[in-house]
């Protein structure tokens, strides 16, 4: 496990000195939007989890739903298209996203229906949005 965390600090650093990241320009707006939708996105992950762990497999599922599944979507709709990172990520940025919150909302389903080891199973999926997309694109 140790080996592993070196071995993606090692990786990951080595992006960093030479990041072939693909750039996408969102206007400062949109960029101000995503980064506070990131932050509860970080909160939700960790909300689900903890809850998960406590043997509370519905109410991680709801949590799942609610914040990071196909419910999340849509949150920005109401602002001004220069605030909604949506509309301006390159269109297969904006997939993984989706994609995303279609993985929160498979395993919220099974989690909902207490289905432990099947939500377990879909766990991983929560998190593998977040690194497809962060290793892929850069807003900056
Ligand atoms: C579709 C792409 C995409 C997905 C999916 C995505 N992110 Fe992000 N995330 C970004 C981008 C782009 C930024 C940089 C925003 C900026 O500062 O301009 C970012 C920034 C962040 C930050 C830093 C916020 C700060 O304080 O500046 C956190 C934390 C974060 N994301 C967490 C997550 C988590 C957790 C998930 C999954 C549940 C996730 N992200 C999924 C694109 C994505």
């Amino acid at each position: 496990m140790k080996y592993l965390l070196l071995m993606l600090l090692a990786l990951s650093s080595a992006g960093f000195a030479d990041d072939a990241r693909t750039l996408a320009s969102l206007p400062p707006a949109a960029q101000a939007s995503l980064r506070q939708e990131m932050l509860d996105n970080l909160l939700a992950v960790n909300e689900v989890l903890t809850l998960f762990a406590e043997g509370k497999t519905k109410e991680a599922g709801e949590v799942a739903e609610a914040k990071l599944g196909m419910s999340a979507m849509g949150k920005h709709r109401s602002q001004p298209v220069e605030a909604r990172p949506g509309p301006h990520m390159p269109p297969a940025m904006h997939r993984i996203g989706m994609d995303g919150h279609k993985a929160a909302s498979e395993f919220a389903t099974a989690a909902k229906a207490g289905d432990r080891d099947k939500a377990l199973a879909l766990l991983p999926n929560l998190t593998s949005g977040c690194v497809t997309c962060h290793f892929s694109y850069r807003t900056r």
